[in-house]
């Protein structure tokens, strides 16, 4: 069995290698075992004089086995297997038909030769799952194309295409027609002679000042994860003391990593975001296909959503009551479209194309003929179910009609109406073209056809679908009042506005709670408990009624937890808003940093459990993808599910 793993097939001289190990020929324990085998195998038969090195499927390699990650490593290891590779005294020519990644990169850049298919593509992406490379990576990528160049890729974990590496120096050929024929033919050219391996290759140490650039340049763009710079550091010290003791820091600081909390996160997220994308109730059944798309609201979600559908393909129409909405509507699509050509996301003919494919219309006509349709207008039961109403008799049964509410139950806002199997909500995140969440809520009526088609559009929009019941605040929103709520308890323990945020950026995340409060503004959800009192709710006063009743309502107001000086985004501690606080404080010991953000992540994991203990979220990894993708949490913490249970299970011992 494991002999199929990698099958040999030999004509005139020439072996030929081909991996299978589906899906994406990852380097299993048990295909390093057929390899080395193979290798040792191959050099010692006199009829082979080189070796193509090929693989079936749509990826050459798509790295070390991940799943293996959780366990210690056994041999023999991939450093191993490449080195004996490298020092064949035959041959070897690596035939990359797709993605040669991490692993796999490795063991194309230990082969003499390497011919791509045109689609082919070669990177080191370890550090986006906070390892280094394991198998020579930083060690033979700088002697191949040079050390900025290699700097860029393993810290940056970029991948090159099949024309960046052949400019590079990397691809001996990119394969015209064929690639196996051409490899092959390429093999029968070779005289016997070797190249001179990457490993022997010189590499010149440019100085202290180069390697200080680099280290603050690294640092600052990798937001907390350790691996950038501990990637750099493997480089550096391969320049400075030569191949074989890069190879050993190399390997010392991936196998560190590699047991590290941080790598162990962005696996559990690796997987847990793979999964997302299918759902395994919904294997086999067939999402609608979607040409054109429908919006209802210019305003900044509808406006960020038509964006997000026309830059994936879709033909959008988005819709509005006046010609002057609609007019700022649009407007506010282009500027998005207009700041992507700026980021580079897209180029002006690129900008041209998406707008194109955005048409303006008054009222809701122009939607009959639309495959799916997002309502995206002002937070209210009656507007939403007047679109809805209006909606149902223009679009056939089989359109897909969806709410964006954030805080409605949607039930509401389609009850009674026909064909009750089309109605989803679909709730984007601001900025829609941007945040990578999708929740998507089916009803009770939903057919499993809308469901996966709500899941195949997040895929199409690149975005992170995540399946929530339909309860107040879906998952996402519902945490963050929790975590609101949290907030609030610790300021009234004692602990300042700056001390909470500060603590939470220490942890990871963009923003503390008050700082975005004050962004966001703090009348809504005063608003909401206002209602909520007037309905006979018993919500004590806290803290925020105060501010607010101050006309404290954040930075639009000059001031909110912080005070602002005028023109400035910059928190300054508030004297008036600390007076407001402190009657409610009560006298104790005071909360201090890290108790302050256990006690913040705590509150979400606690939430986090009582949502999927409701049926409300399918798993506690889905609650983590909902905050690494929706809300900012650090993404080399794993999400507050995981860290939670990592954080018991250390304390325990790892029982
Ligand atoms: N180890 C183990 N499993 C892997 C894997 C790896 N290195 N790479 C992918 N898989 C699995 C995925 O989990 C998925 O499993 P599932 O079908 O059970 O959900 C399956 O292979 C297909 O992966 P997917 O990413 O959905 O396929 P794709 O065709 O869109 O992309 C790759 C293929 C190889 C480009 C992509 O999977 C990838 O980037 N993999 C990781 C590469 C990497 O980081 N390697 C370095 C490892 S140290």
């Amino acid at each position: 069995m494991t002999n199929d793993l990698i099958r040999r097939s030999d004509s005139d001289g020439i072996a030929l290698l081909t991996l299978a190990n589906p899906p994406v020929n990852a380097l299993s324990l048990a295909v390093r075992q057929r390899l080395a085998a193979l290798t040792a195998e191959l050099e010692a038969d006199e009829s082979v004089r080189a070796v193509v090195l090929a693989a079936e499927g749509r990826v050459f390699v798509g790295g070390a086995d991940i799943a293996e990650f959780d366990r210690p490593p056994e041999a023999p290891h991939l450093p191993d297997v490449i080195a004996a590779i490298e020092a064949s005294r035959k041959p070897w020519i690596a035939a990359l038909n797709g993605a040669a990644l991490g692993g796999g990169a490795e063991l194309a850049l230990g082969c003499h030769y390497r011919i791509f298919a045109d689609t082919a593509r070669l990177g080191l992406p370890e550090t986006s799952l906070g390892l280094i490379p394991g198998a020579g990576g930083t060690q033979r990528l700088p002697r191949r194309i040079g050390l900025a160049p290699a700097i860029e890729v393993i810290t940056a974990g970029r991948t090159l295409s099949a024309a960046e590496a052949r400019e590079a120096g990397l691809a001996d050929r990119i394969a015209a027609g064929e690639l196996i024929p051409e490899a092959l033919a390429f093999a029968r050219t070779l005289d016997g002679a070797l190249p001179l391996p990457a490993s022997a290759a010189p590499l010149a140490d440019p100085g202290p000042a180069f390697w200080d650039e680099a280290r603050a340049r690294i640092a600052r763009a990798a937001r907390g994860n350790p691996a950038p710079a501990a990637a750099l550091e493997a480089i550096r010290a391969g320049v400075a003391e030569g191949f074989a003791a890069g190879l050993r820091a190399e390997r010392e600081t991936f196998l560190r990593l590699r047991a590290s909390d941080e790598a162990a996160a962005l696996r559990h997220l690796f997987f847990a975001e793979r999964a997302a994308l299918r759902p395994a109730a919904l294997r086999g059944i067939e999402p609608v296909p979607l040409t054109r798309a429908g919006v209802i609201g210019g305003g900044t979600m509808g406006s960020g959503i038509a964006a997000a559908l026309a830059a994936a393909g879709l033909e959008v129409r988005l819709t509005e009551t006046g010609p002057e909405s609609l007019a700022a509507g649009l407007e506010r699509v282009e500027a998005i479209f207009e700041a992507q050509v700026k980021r580079g996301l897209t180029d002006r003919a690129g900008a041209a194309e998406r707008m194109a494919r955005v048409t303006g219309t008054v009222g809701l006509g122009a939607l009959a003929d639309c495959d799916l349709v997002i309502e995206a207008v002002f937070e209210d039961l009656a507007v939403k179910r007047r679109v809805f109403e209006e909606l149902v008799r223009l679009c056939g049964p089989e359109a897909i009609l969806a709410t964006n509410t954030s805080y409605l139950d949607p039930e509401r806002i389609v009850e009674g109406l026909p064909h009750p199997h089309r109605f989803i909500a679909l709730h984007f995140f601001s900025p829609a073209q941007v945040m990578k969440l999708l929740e998507i809520v089916p009803l009770a009526a939903t057919a499993p056809r809308t469901l996966a088609t709500g899941v195949a559009l997040a895929a199409r929009l690149g975005k992170i679908p995540v399946q929530a019941g339909n309860g107040e605040g879906f998952i996402g929103n519902r945490i963050l009042k929790r975590y609101r709520a949290e907030a609030e308890a610790l300021l009234l323990a004692g602990a300042t506005p700056t001390e909470i945020d500060e603590a939470m950026r220490a942890f990871g995340l963009g923003m503390g709670p008050f700082e975005m409060q004050d962004m966001a503004g703090l009348d809504i959800a005063f608003r909401a408990r206002e209602a909520a009192r007037a309905l006979g709710q018993d919500l004590p006063e806290g803290p925020g009624d105060r501010l607010v009743r101050a006309g404290r309502l954040g930075r639009k107001s000059g001031g909110g937890w912080y005070d602002y000086a005028p023109g400035s985004r910059l928190p300054q501690p508030s004297p008036e808003a600390a007076a407001l606080i402190a009657p409610l404080v009560t006298p104790g010991p005071r909360p201090s940093g890290t108790e302050i953000a256990d006690r913040l992540i705590a509150a979400m994991a606690e939430e986090g459990q009582r949502i999927c203990d409701e049926g409300l979220a399918q798993s506690p990894s889905d609650i983590d993808l909902v905050e690494v993708h929706g809300y900012g949490f650090p993404r080399h913490k794993g999400g507050p599910m995981f860290h939670a249970a990592r954080k018991t299970r250390s304390r325990t011992g790892g029982a």
